[in-house]
């Protein structure tokens, strides 16, 4: 699987904060068998944020995409809109699954407006911006994650063997 992390950020990209969050999640897909093939910051721009993810969709063609940070209430935070900027199909239940789970950790969770959605044959999923937040929500998907690139990809088991019931 090949994955990029877009971190996204307006300090970060000046290199006035250390993004942490992004090697974070980095090194928690390399475990997984995911090659982190791109690895950037942008700053808290609708239009920067969306080139980036069409560039790993379009021609990357990353199976997996995700973004850190950017998604709560401050004006500047943009990313959900630019990932449904680019998104052919919206994933709902990513981010229901990573906001239900949250929740049972923290409030502030119900002020993360992340999105997640498919474009081409690659899932771009949000992240929050914290390293402990990231890492948290990341957790909640990773054992969906091979399944959902091989249905992607238009191959896979059966969903059925995969229900991953508890
Ligand atoms: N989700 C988890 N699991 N843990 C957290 O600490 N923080 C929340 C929320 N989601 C949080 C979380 C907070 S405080 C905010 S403001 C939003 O994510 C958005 O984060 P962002 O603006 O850094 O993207």
């Amino acid at each position: 699987m090949k994955a990029a992390v877009l971190t996204v950020s307006d300090k970060g990209s000046r290199g006035e904060r250390a993004d942490t969050s992004g090697p974070a999640v980095r090194q928690m897909l390399e475990p997984m068998g995911a090659e982190v093939v791109a690895a950037d910051i942008v700053p808290d721009e609708r239009e920067a944020i969306a080139a980036k993810l069409r560039h790993y969709a379009d021609i990357l063609k990353c199976d997996l995409v995700f973004t850190t940070g950017g998604t709560g209430f401050s004006p500047r935070d943009v990313t959900p809109e630019a990932t449904s900027d680019v998104s052919e199909r919206p994933v709902p239940g990513i981010p229901e699954a990573i906001r239900a789970k949250s929740l049972e950790k923290t409030p502030m969770a119900m002020i993360s407006r992340a999105a997640a959605g498919i474009r081409g044959k690659t899932l771009i999923v949000n992240l929050p911006g914290s390293e402990r937040a990231a890492r948290e929500c990341l957790e909640v998907i990773l054992p969906v994650l091979r399944h959902a690139v091989e249905v992607l990809g238009g191959g896979g088991r059966e969903c059925g063997n995969q229900s991953g019931e508890k």
